[in-house]
């Protein structure tokens, strides 16, 4: 298991981490969701002893990471948020280099890139310098080198910002098989719905502080939002959008052609909401209620909303 206690991390006068606490089970994933600045890379970049608190600890299987160096690197795999490849080397090279650093050779070495470089789907490309790479291949080339030595604990600190879906797609199958085979890995991102897809347990992470963390079922239940209201106009005119926002105020968010109500007792607010509608002239298209998700959760617990 992996533990750390009461993380503290401070850059000057920002207070990036602020007494952070989690508990990992081995074979959990566990993801951080978090908006820009969280304290999330923050986070990751201690739990992996890359960088040092000011205060606090992490432990692995009783074992304090801190000045453990040898122990750390056999045991983690980091994926950063910056990839870090040699763009006139190719992605079978970068593997050698990262696979020789971690003390593999030969043909062990070559047979376990081979591996992982088609389930990663580049097999096919592995002779090509790493420059020629969409973003979507660079990160996945970068996964690959964080699962070279087969570590125990894998952090994952956004691995999908700014790459094609189809990578996209293919990085949370890996996500997935990895999972499924026990590996333990800490996901972060700031996308309420891969924490949803691909997470066991899930920490709500701002201002360097974890204010909830639970599974997704635990999440939902203990916020005082059951479900939310969706409807959709086909003539939504901004103004009008505002009005009835400004009527329901926190609990309304407003988008381009929809709106999305979080409520208690949908009972009771469909029927007003309709009603505010009608009097403003928006035309509904589709009304659907859901359960709530993360970003309402979010918005609850921090008062801001998950995405700018
Ligand atoms: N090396 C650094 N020097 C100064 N301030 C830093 C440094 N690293 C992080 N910070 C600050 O600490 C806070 C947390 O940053 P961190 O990178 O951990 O957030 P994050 O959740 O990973 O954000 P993002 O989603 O943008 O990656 C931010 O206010 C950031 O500006
Ligand atoms: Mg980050």
């Amino acid at each position: 298991m992996l533990k750390a206690n009461e993380l503290s991390k401070s850059y000057k006068e920002v207070k990036a981490l602020s007494g952070i606490s989690l508990k990992v089970k081995k074979g959990e994933l566990y993801g951080l969701l978090g908006p820009n600045g969280a304290g999330k890379s923050t986070c990751i970049n201690i739990l992996s002893s890359l960088i040092k608190p000011d205060s606090g600890e992490v432990f692995y299987d009783g074992k304090s990471l801190s000045d453990n160096r040898k122990y750390c690197r056999q045991i983690l795999g980091v994926v950063p948020q910056e990839i870090a490849l040699y763009e006139d080397l190719s992605a079978f090279e970068n593997l050698m280099f990262w696979g020789k650093l971690y003390g593999i050779k030969g043909k062990a070495l070559e047979t376990k890139i081979d591996e992982l470089l088609k389930m990663l789907g580049l097999f096919d490309r592995r002779k090509h310098k790493v420059k020629t790479y969409s973003g979507g291949m660079k990160r996945r080339i970068n996964i690959a080198a964080a699962l070279l030595h087969d570590p125990e604990i894998v952090f994952m600190d956004e691995p999908t910002v700014g790459i094609d879906p189809q990578s996209r797609n293919l990085i949370f199958e890996v996500i997935e098989q990895l999972h499924a085979k026990g590996l333990t890995m800490i996901y972060t991102t700031h996308y309420m719905e891969e924490a949803e897809r691909l997470c066991d347990r899930i920490g709500i992470i701002d201002e360097g502080k974890i204010f909830r963390e639970g599974t997704l079922a635990e999440l939902r239940k203990a916020s005082s939002i059951k479900e939310e209201i969706k409807l959709k106009f086909s003539n939504p005119e901004k103004n009008e959008l505002i009005d009835l926002k400004e009527k329901h105020e926190q609990n309304l968010i407003v988008n381009e052609h929809q709106l999305v109500l979080s409520s208690n007792q949908s009972d009771v607010d469909l029927p007003l909401l309709i009603q505010g509608c009608l009097a403003s002239h928006l035309k509904i298209e589709n009304i659907s209620i859901s359960n709530v998700n993360l970003e309402s959760i979010f918005l609850e617990l921090t008062g801001k909303s998950l995405r700018d």
